[in-house]
């Protein structure tokens, strides 16, 4: 990779690559009037593109997110992204943002690897701010800085357009691009890789003063196509739908919301799309796009109670759907509701201040009316946007990140409020010697303690550079030891990077490493933070449980639940934990409303019934059976065991304990 800082504008590392450039460069130009098309050849000089075409990004998504990134860097404050669902023919991702010039296109192209941001050359180019290279002509703290994100929509495709125009211009560029899929054998002796060709032509324009990108991926390949359409999973289902019951695999079912699975066949030349399974969407028609992200994540919300107890994406959205939630996840965009720093007074939820060197319990942070979490502390992290907002929408879907900071009511005794606790850390890293330093580090973060976390994929940390993040919540909290199994999986936490930590990102952005020093430090931080947590929530639930000189409910049941209720606190390492109440109900409706707060309910009618008996007999059998049933759900459940199951598998797990027991209740 080219060096930057002391170049000459836009000298490469290279002289040959350089005369090729600027020839290309003024080709461009000259088409202008000639209408001739100006033709490069992509080479890298490593391996970069062979890489990226080899699939270091793994999911679509990965693609779609560096665009997004892109047209953020660009000053963009609108990304429109088309997938063509259900078909996946042709994906289109328009930005608002500076466009790109000859200069910025020949440049682009000619430097596969060796980015102009965060450089000298970013000014000269018009991708960063005149005086700082780390920010964009508009003031944006840069995602990119290697050069190599575009390239990977190669995973999708290996024959794409871009189209482009800054402000004041009378032309588009319109660059069309064939890439060669890399293998080994093709390597030269020299070192470089013809990696593809790229066609540029401009088209006058009479909106002068319209500026973008338009990037048009076509003929997505096969077998990204087939991922978005969630091919395999649909087929799986539909060979078990010719097995009888007791053969099925009870996991292949199809998720509760998805777009369906769409066939297309050829009609006289015309291609024609039916669907053997027609769309479940969470959202209505004429939903606009940010209600129809909201309903997306309510569709995911409303499995608890109904479903299961921890709804899992995977288990609750097709592919299609999956890849708009981890956009949405990544993308530097705002939240459903608000940002966590702007919950205030009236969010009911107990502040805490994080100490960056204690472990005991953290400050409480007492907020005025009207005050926010942002203003008590003085934190900057996803304040107002210097390029004016960023809105991204995909097929008509405004996406927000779907994180919610609402309480989710637990009946058991402890603290009945979510807990937010907030810090901010800037070390001192001037005693560390300059190699191993790897510049400054300032970052804010958050730790959200809720009674549950939804969806599970929720729990976790995730960590964001400049407002972008790859990776999804790391649910080992970068490699947290200490075993706090309830407590831990009650956490959403956020770290919003300003400065630092970019080094230690791998190449494919999803991923750390860990060996890095700034990685180090975030991470002894968040452990450090971990341990304030939880101090400050033992501490309270037993501040609660004194003041409420409340029975315990344990000691107050029979010797059964007694039995039930000290197995499950042995079976769980969080010794101030209690044990869940379990009711047995009539209904689905009653079941789902208790589960919702925090209830063990056991419907009825979903467990082996009990034989016709006389009336006085039938009542003390009853009891006696719904005592051994709340006993098994109550062992069952501090083994862990019901956690992840969904609620129909449960009352199948019970009732066949049950019929172990009782001969009555095994099926005939
Ligand atoms: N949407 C866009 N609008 C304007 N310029 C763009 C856009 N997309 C790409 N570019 C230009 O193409 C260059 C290459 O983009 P690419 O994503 O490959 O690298 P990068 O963003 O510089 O770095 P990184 O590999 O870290 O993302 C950018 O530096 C920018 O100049
Ligand atoms: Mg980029």
């Amino acid at each position: 990779m080219p060096s930057e800082t002391s170049e000459p504008s836009p000298a490469p590392a290279r002289a040959d690559l350089g005369k090729d450039e600027a020839a290309f460069v003024s080709a461009i130009r000259e088409n202008r009037t000639s209408g001739t098309a100006a033709t490069a050849t992509l080479t890298t000089d490593d391996r970069v593109l062979a890489r990226i075409t080899d699939g270091i990004y793994r999911q679509p998504s990965s693609a779609l997110r560096e665009l997004i990134s892109n047209a953020y860097d660009a000053d963009a404050t609108q990304v429109v992204i088309d997938t063509d669902a259900p078909r996946f023919r042709q994906i289109r991702i328009r930005d608002n943002g500076h466009g790109m010039d000859e200069d910025a296109l020949g440049r682009m192209i000619y430097h596969i690897g060796g980015s102009s941001k965060r450089t000298t050359v970013g000014a000269k180019v018009g991708t960063t701010d005149a005086k700082d290279p780390t920010r964009s002509p508009n003031g944006r703290k840069l995602i990119g800085k290697i050069g190599i994100g575009l390239f990977s929509v190669s995973q999708l495709t290996s024959h794409f357009q871009i189209i482009t125009k800054v402000a004041g211009s009378d032309h588009r560029l319109f660059a069309d691009v064939v890439l060669r899929t890399y293998s080994e054998s093709d390597e030269p002796s020299d070192g470089t890789f013809e990696s593809g060709t790229v066609k540029v032509v401009s088209v006058p324009a009479e909106d002068l003063a319209s500026h973008g990108t338009e990037i048009i991926l076509l003929n997505v390949r096969p077998k990204a196509k087939d991922i978005l359409r969630s091919k395999d999973r649909w087929e799986n289902i539909f060979e078990q739908e010719g097995l009888p019951s007791a053969e099925r695999d009870p996991g292949a079912v199809a998720p509760p919301w998805h777009i369906g699975f769409a066939e297309t066949s050829s009609l006289d030349g015309e291609e024609a799309v039916s669907f053997r399974v027609p769309p479940s969407l969470p959202w209505d028609f004429d939903d606009p796009p940010q209600v129809r992200f909201e309903k997306l994540y309510q569709g995911v919300a409303d499995q608890v109670g109904s479903t299961t107890e921890r709804p899992d994406l995977a288990k609750t959205l097709d592919t299609y759907l999956g890849t708009i939630w981890a956009l949405s996840l990544s993308a530097p965009i705002g939240y459903m509701g608000k940002h966590p720093f702007d919950l205030g007074a009236d969010d009911n939820l107990l502040v805490f201040k994080l100490s960056n060197i204690g472990r005991g319990r953290a400050d409480p942070v007492p907020l005025q009316p009207g005050q926010t979490v942002r203003q008590a502390l003085g934190l900057k992290a996803g304040a107002e946007d210097p390029a004016g907002g960023f809105t991204v929408y995909i097929d008509q879907v405004e996406l927000r990140r779907p994180i919610s900071y609402q309480y989710w009511a637990a009946k058991k005794q402890g603290v009945s409020q979510p807990m937010l606790f907030v810090g901010s850390y800037k070390p001192d890293l001037s005693k560390v010697s300059k190699n191993i330093r790897g510049g400054n580090l300032a970052f804010e973060g958050y730790l959200f303690w809720n009674s549950r976390i939804v969806p599970k994929e929720n729990n976790g940390i995730l960590i964001r550079i400049n407002g972008s993040s790859g990776a999804l919540f790391d649910d080992t909290f970068m490699k947290y030891q200490v075993s706090e199994q309830t407590r831990l999986r009650q956490i959403t936490s956020e770290i919003f990077v300003s400065e630092g930590l970019d080094a230690a990102l791998n190449i494919d952005r999803e991923s750390f490493n860990f060996a890095h020093s700034h990685y180090q430090i975030v991470s002894n931080w968040v452990h450090r933070a971990l341990r304030q947590l939880a101090n400050t929530h033992k501490g309270l639930g037993d501040d609660i449980r004194a003041g409420q000189k409340h029975i315990d409910r344990i000691a107050a049941t029979d010797k059964l639940g007694r039995f039930a209720a000290s197995t499950w606190a042995r079976a769980r390492s969080d010794q101030d934990e209690a044990p869940p109440e379990v009711e047995i109900v009539a209904s689905p409706i009653e079941a789902a409303a208790l589960r919702r707060s925090g209830v063990l309910a056991l419907d009825m009618s979903q467990l082996p019934r009990l034989p016709a008996l006389p009336a006085r007999k039938a009542k003390d059998e009853a009891e006696r059976r719904a005592q051994i049933t709340k006993a098994i759900a109550t062992v069952l459940d501090g083994f862990g065991l019901l956690q992840d199951m969904p609620y129909a598998r449960q009352h199948e797990l019970i009732g066949a304990l049950l019929a172990v027991f009782f001969e009555d209740a095994q099926d005939e």
